[in-house]
């Protein structure tokens, strides 16, 4: 399933490039995909990789908020989303996005958070629908990489293709811009 998903994500790209070499700048504009960056970021690691992703891709970006920010030292984090987890109980996010319907293309940021997606990345998931679209999570990481994430974004929206996606470790961030620039290559 993922090796099919895989395939139309790059038939998707390709289309596009093809567009570009053949068309007239107006028309490209409209027949282009596209590419949305969203993401969560609690210490700043998935913004900065989510900032590169929009620079070098031109398209937008939008930023998942709690309404109550979570605690900066890490154990009292650590225990509160230990807390969401075991009640179920959601993060509430902010309101302000408008919607997946002018995009084709979504690159879904988060850190791994228990081997998987942020809790307010779910409840951004459980809000909103991106049936149709292509999504390619990119998760900021201590050491899980991508843990269970493409699997449980595929949970929360069953109409989208999740394609595998790619981790960066925290560790490695100053690197990040060329991992990134080489990593659209290998599917542009
Ligand atoms: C509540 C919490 C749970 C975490 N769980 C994991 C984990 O399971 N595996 C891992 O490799 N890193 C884990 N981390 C580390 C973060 O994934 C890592 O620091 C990430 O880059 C933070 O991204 P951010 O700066 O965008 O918030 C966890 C961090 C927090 C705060």
């Amino acid at each position: 399933m993922r090796k099919i998903l895989g395939v139309a994500f790059i038939l998707l790209v390709l289309t596009g490039i093809i567009l570009a070499q053949t068309i007239s700048p107006n028309e490209r504009k409209e027949k282009m995909p596209k590419i949305l960056v969203v993401y969560y970021s609690h210490s700043g690691n998935t913004r900065e990789i989510a900032n590169v992703l929009k620079d070098l891709t031109g398209g937008d970006i939008f930023e998942i908020q709690t309404t109550t920010p979570y605690p900066v030292e890490y154990s009292a984090i650590v225990e509160q989303v230990r807390k969401e987890k075991s009640s179920g109980v959601k993060p509430k996010i902010k309101s302000g996005f408008a919607g997946s319907k002018d995009y084709d293309l979504v690159f879904l940021g988060s850190p791994c958070w228990f081997g998987t997606i942020a809790t307010p990345v779910e409840t951004f998931l459980s809000e909103q629908d991106f049936s149709g679209k292509t999504i390619v999570p990119f998760i900021t990481h201590g050491g899980s990489g991508l843990g269970n994430s493409a699997r449980d974004i595929s949970v929360l929206q069953p109409s989208a293709n999740v394609v595998s996606g790619k981790a960066f470790s925290r560790g490695s961030l100053s690197s990040a811009q060329k991992e990134i620039a080489d990593w659209l290559a290998s599917f542009l």
